[in-house]
């Protein structure tokens, strides 16, 4: 009795497995030796992409250049479209909207793709507070930053690219960004 049982779950652990590798082969084009970079290189890419939210939610838009490099290509998609460059950046994301905004970062994997080069995918939930008549209303976007990043100096890393990817509807009151 014993024998089929433990072939089941031989079988089931195997095929399990060969679909996590596969799902890590399945993205980037990785090596599948990710995260064994330096570690203090990976405390620096996630410092970089924590600093975002805090620069966007506190409208320091100036302060862009210590997250993302000059020569940026961003894909906002259907938020804000493709950005070229810190100055487009830095314009999109500082059009002034009667909200709050709070980005809220969670799961995460970094790679360090090669000599002075990582990638990073993140997820975002980010909240929109509506001011004025529409204090109290609110609405979600539920996103995944794909970002790869550069060593610039010894310890820091700045992203040179982000495609953001939208992975659910947005939920919640849209009326109050006037042009949503
Ligand atoms: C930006 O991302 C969207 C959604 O993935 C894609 O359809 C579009 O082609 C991208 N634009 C550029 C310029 O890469
Ligand atoms: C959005 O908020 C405004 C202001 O509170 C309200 O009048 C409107 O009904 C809300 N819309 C939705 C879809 O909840």
């Amino acid at each position: 009795m014993m024998m089929p049982k433990f072939t089941f779950l031989t079988t089931f652990f195997l095929l399990f497995t060969l679909i996590l590798a596969d799902g890590h082969d399945g993205h980037d084009g990785h090596d599948g030796h990710g995260n064994d970079g330096n570690p203090s290189d990976i405390l620096a890419i996630r410092q970089t992409i924590n600093l975002y939210p805090f620069i966007i939610d506190s409208k320091n838009y100036i302060a862009l250049n210590t997250v993302f490099t000059q020569d940026v290509q961003a894909n906002y998609s259907i938020a804000l479209g493709f950005l070229n460059g810190l100055p487009a950046l830095e314009a999109a994301l500082s059009r002034p909207a009667p909200v709050q905004t709070m980005h809220t970062l969670s799961t995460q994997t970094i790679d360090i793709t090669g000599d002075g080069t990582a990638s990073a995918m993140t997820y975002v939930v980010a909240w929109f507070f509506g001011q004025g008549a529409f204090t109290g209303q609110f609405f979600n976007v539920f996103a995944r930053y794909d970002d790869t990043l550069v060593k610039v100096h010894d310890h820091q890393w700045l992203i040179n690219t982000r495609n953001v990817v939208f992975l659910a509807p947005f939920i919640g009151n849209l009326s109050i960004i006037p042009t949503s």
